[in-house]
């Protein structure tokens, strides 16, 4: 185990009416002006706008909205919210909908408090924001754990980046299985397998041998993958939702972080993909782990082959630790096929002539990772994916 310290900082609602009981207290500690913030109208369609807006009505504020953040929120969209905050005096934002909307804000929670350029000053002057707006979040999509940490992923257009800015914690998140049920099914499977992705990616990290951080993780991964199976069988399984929407939540709270240097490697690609192609976040990491875990034999293998015999149920007697660590990566790509994800670029949509050598020769690479990669192993990584 390495040296940590835990402490955390967002108040968690979970569960049915999580809102009606826990927004009005929440709502009476805050200012008047309140900014609401979401994506592209989901909300309105489900019935989760009406409802908080009853909330925020009964409560005696002042609302404004601040609509259309998309999917990879990108940072002109994170200054028109800022410059709505400054414009409405706003004390207090409450974002509503799935990692794109909770990032976004957490940027504009910093933004709107400094005249300061946020991209300028975190990745060049390796600055950070020190005033924010105080906020809330409303989880509609589980997945990312967005809610649960202090990094936004924001896409700089100009600047071809899809990288961290860091914000706020969020002072509390309201997590109810219900908001979640109108969920698309692409977005229920590619949120699950982001969570997995984020449990797998810790594990990954160092230090590799066994520990208790990986053990709770471990059982995290179990749970995703059995709730996934549940949810695919049974869209309205409320339960195997609830299990994923906290599974996720417990990927990005740190608890399976603790002592550990993460590696996602994957994400950093991911992320440079999604910079240059504007690609669904769940769906690019299904295409890229087995093809990056195969990449990261035999540097990978012990780690590898306990996943095997703990998470996938895979018989260790008479193998090789290769072969269980192979035996891993075959089952993880079984359930990606099982699961609906695409398995190539080409499948979700990426178009041939994509630039994957200035991708990889911009991903950044991770300081936990078990194995040093090369940009030339970057780019043969994504050719393969293609
Ligand atoms: O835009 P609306 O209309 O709200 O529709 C959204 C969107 O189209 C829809 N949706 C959400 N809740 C719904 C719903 N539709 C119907 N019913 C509901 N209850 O789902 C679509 C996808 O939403 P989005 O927020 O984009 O997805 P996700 O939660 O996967 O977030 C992706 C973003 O988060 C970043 C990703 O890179 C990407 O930019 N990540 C953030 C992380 C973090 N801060 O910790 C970690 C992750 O690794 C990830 O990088
Ligand atoms: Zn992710």
């Amino acid at each position: 185990m390495n040296t940590f310290t835990y402490r955390y900082p967002v108040t968690v609602y979970f569960g049915g009416k999580a809102a009606e009981k826990n927004l009005p207290a929440e709502l009476a500690r805050v200012g008047q002006n309140v900014m609401l913030a979401y994506g592209g109208g989901a909300i309105k369609r489900n019935g989760v706008f009406d409802e908080l807006m009853g909330l925020l009505t009964a409560a005696g504020k002042t609302v404004t909205e601040f609509s259309g953040i998309m999917s990879n929120p990108t940072y002109a969209k994170v200054q028109e919210g800022a410059r709505l905050a400054r414009e409405n005096n706003i004390d207090f934002i409450l974002a509503v909908g799935g990692g794109s909307v909770i990032d976004c804000c957490k940027v504009v929670s910093a933004q709107a408090k400094t005249d300061e350029d946020l991209w300028e000053l975190e990745t060049v002057l390796r600055g950070s924001p020190t005033g924010f707006i105080p906020m809330g979040a409303v989880v509609t999509a589980f997945g990312t754990g967005a809610e649960m940490n202090n990094g936004a992923v924001i896409t700089n257009e100009e600047k071809k980046v899809k990288g961290p800015l860091w914000g706020a914690f969020y002072d509390f998140a309201i997590l109810d299985p219900a908001y979640t049920m109108t969920m698309p099914m692409g977005q229920v499977i590619s949120g699950s397998f982001d969570a997995l992705s984020h449990c797998m990616e810790t594990y990954m990290g160092s230090p590799r041998e066994a520990n208790l951080s990986d053990e709770i993780n471990e059982a995290c991964q179990r749970n995703i993958i059995r709730n996934l199976r549940a949810t695919l069988k049974d869209p309205r399984d409320i339960k195997a939702r609830s299990e994923l929407l906290w599974a996720a939540a417990m990927g990005e709270n740190g608890m399976l972080k603790i002592g550990k240097v993460t590696d996602f490697q994957a994400h950093m690609l991911e992320h440079q993909l999604g910079a240059y192609t504007d690609c669904n976040h769940g769906q690019g990491l299904a295409v890229i782990h087995p093809v990056l875990y195969r990449h990261m034999l035999p540097e990978a293998a012990p780690q590898f082959a306990r996943l095997a015999v703990n998470v996938w149920g895979v018989d260790p007697a008479g193998k090789t630790e290769m072969e269980l660590a192979n035996a891993f990566i075959d089952a993880l790509a079984d359930f990606i096929r099982e699961a609906g994800l695409p398995t190539t670029f080409t499948e979700m949509g990426i178009p041939a002539d994509t630039d994957y050598k200035a991708i990889a020769d911009t991903t950044v690479f991770t300081g936990g990772c078990c194995k040093k990669f090369t940009r030339e192993e970057l780019l043969a990584v994504l050719l393969e994916c293609r």
